[in-house]
């Protein structure tokens, strides 16, 4: 990953001290997933638990889209519930369906139970010097009951070993967006924005290979930076909304 110094920072000082949501915001592209993801990687190379799913424009209709998603996949790298996790089997297992008894299928608490049952799951995965990381990516596309977890979680995660980290495309209106800013304004959430690239920075990109590589990386840092308190931010220049130059090759330009 180029660049994101900061923001990185920030992610993983959350992440140390867990017991709490982080929102991640910018505009499509700015690479708000691959600043999630880098930190995904740290997590489970300190040998933590990452579950991750994400929210989706075709499926804003499928209840718990992003958590079933996270879960299945937590499932089926052979990821069990503990035992101190099994009140909340059948509603896990309304999600999961090999984690609940066939006498249990119809039982299902909703919304609410869901997410307790999440965060007790994420904290027996969890321990204090490695907590659980929970991503949910995309939220502007988040279907109704994956809101209702979402706002469970953010009010109660505080004192537990465990993060959430949801994203979000900004620009984006929606039930999703609004209870990102319903969270922001009572705090309930970080924030940590992505910003687009200074006008500079745009130029690298045009001559991707005419900078020398320390020159480039150098501008990278000075158009990464840390959110200000307010959102959204004050709008962007157009010139500045050009997309990040991601290599640091060797190569000269082609002649034009
Ligand atoms: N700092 C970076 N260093 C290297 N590559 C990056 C960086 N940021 C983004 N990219 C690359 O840019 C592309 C878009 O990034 P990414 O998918 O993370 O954007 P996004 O903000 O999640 O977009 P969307 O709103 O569509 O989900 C990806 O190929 C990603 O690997
Ligand atoms: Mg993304």
């Amino acid at each position: 990953m180029v660049g994101r110094e900061r923001e990185f920072a920030a992610l993983q000082l959350a992440w140390r001290a867990a017991g709490r949501m982080v929102l991640v915001r910018g505009s499509a592209g700015i690479g708000k997933s691959r600043l999630v993801r880098e930190l995904a990687e740290r997590v489970r190379a300190a040998g933590g638990t990452v579950l991750a799913g994400r929210c989706s424009p075709t499926a804003a209709d499928v209840p718990f889209r992003p958590l079933r998603e996270a879960l299945l996949a937590a499932a089926r790298t052979g990821l069990r519930p503990s035992a101190e996790v099994a009140p909340f089997l059948p509603s896990l297992g309304s999600l999961v369906p090999e984690w609940v008894a066939a006498r249990d299928a119809s039982l299902d608490g909703g919304a609410i139970v869901l997410a307790e049952g999440l965060l007790r799951l994420m904290v027996a995965w969890s321990s204090p010097e490695v907590p659980a990381l929970l991503v949910i990516e995309d939220m502007q596309w988040s279907d109704r009951e994956t809101i209702n977890a979402v706002e469970y979680l953010a009010d109660n995660l505080a004192g537990h070993p465990a993060l959430v980290i949801v994203t979000l495309r900004g620009g984006e209106p929606g039930p999703g967006a609004d209870l990102m800013e319903a969270l922001h304004v009572r705090r309930a959430i970080q924030p940590v924005d992505l910003f687009p690239l200074e006008p500079a920075q745009s130029e690298v990109n045009g001559a991707r290979y005419a900078l020398p590589c320390r020159r480039r990386w150098k501008l990278f840092i000075q158009a990464s930076r840390v959110a200000p308190a307010s959102w959204p931010p004050a709008s962007p220049s157009r010139r500045a909304c050009a997309s990040v130059p991601l290599t640091c090759g060797s190569r000269r330009p082609a002649a034009r």
